[in-house]
């Protein structure tokens, strides 16, 4: 079982939503939290209600405005962990994005829909893995990388093709991180959380505007419509904060924090095992 207590957690994405939710817990268990965001300002603001609410020493929240997809940000965030004098337990790789052009036909999509979301959300994750890695490998006392993905990472989702293929992406690399790790008798394991949906800002800033301007196609305009309506109604940051820890305590690598999803996932394996058995037995392994 880790220890928390004293340690510091990383939070990528921590200004709100999920984040925040796990920031709070980490205090909670006494955990010194590195609050890393792109948006400064509202870190900042958050960061200050935190210790102006928070009984204990507030030197237990440091800020580090940081942009996840670009590596030398990272660098310097890790460079502002390694001079903090506790060794660090958790390292949360949650901070991600939603795109509305995303939502309708990928034919539709332009070339910063795809760049975006895969800057963040994936080289978002590859960066705070391998940024911390050489750190987390080196300390003697036992980590966890905790990779924020998605349901969408490990079921069929084409109404959010792009977002659902880098979350594919990060519960892959979360897989094979955790095999490598445990093969090689590291401290360091891997953990990948699927949420459902959880009532955030993941949705404030898409538009039924289109790049040009334009209105957008009738396919975007339902797909942005269900999406904002599933977040709206969904999971509380706080709870997905305690069924995370849950997750992290057994030392699972998944975390899937809803359970109503079960069909979908049952759905994508079934095609792909109709399909695999179709091979004939000559094609060979
Ligand atoms: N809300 C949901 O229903 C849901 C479901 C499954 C997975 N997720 C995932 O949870 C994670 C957190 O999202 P959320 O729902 O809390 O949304 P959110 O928008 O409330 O929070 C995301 C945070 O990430 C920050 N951020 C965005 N780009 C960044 C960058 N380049 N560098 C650093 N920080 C950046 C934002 O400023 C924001 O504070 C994401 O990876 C998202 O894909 C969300």
């Amino acid at each position: 079982m880790q220890e928390f207590t004293d340690r510091i957690a990383v939070v990528t994405g921590a200004a709100g939503g999920i984040g925040l939710g796990l920031t709070r817990k980490c205090l909670d268990q006494g955990m010194h939290v590195v609050m890393a965001d792109i948006d400064e300002t509202r870190l900042a603001e958050v960061a200050r209600q935190l210790r102006q609410n928070s009984s204990q020493d507030s030197s237990l929240v440091t800020v580090v405005p940081t942009d996840v997809s670009d590596r030398a940000s990272i660098s310097r965030l890790v460079d502002v962990v390694e001079g903090l004098e506790s060794e660090i337990a958790l390292v949360f790789n949650n901070a991600g994005v939603a795109s509305s052009g995303d939502l309708g036909q990928l034919w539709n999509a332009t070339h910063d829909d795809w760049q975006k979301l895969i800057d963040v959300n994936l080289w978002g994750v590859i960066n705070g893995c391998m940024g911390f890695l050489p750190i987390l490998m080196q300390q003697s006392s036992p980590s966890r990388i905790v990779n924020v993905a998605s349901i969408a990472g490990v079921i069929t989702a084409p109404a959010l093709a792009i977002y659902t293929m880098t979350k594919h992406a990060v519960v892959s690399l979360g897989e094979s991180l955790d095999q490598q790790l445990q093969a090689a008798e590291a401290s360091v394991a891997v953990s990948t959380v699927c949420p459902g949906f959880v009532r955030t800002h993941l949705t404030d800033g898409l538009s039924l505007e289109g790049s040009d301007g334009g209105d957008v196609s009738p396919t975007m305009r339902e797909n942005l419509t269900w999406f904002e309506e599933r977040v709206r109604d969904g999971t509380d940051p706080a709870e997905l904060a305690d069924r995370v820890f849950e997750g992290i305590t057994h030392e699972r690598r998944y975390i899937f924090t809803h359970s109503g999803f079960r069909d979908a996932v049952v759905e994508r394996f079934d095609t792909i095992l109709e399909d695999l058995d179709s091979a004939r037995p000559h094609h060979g392994g």
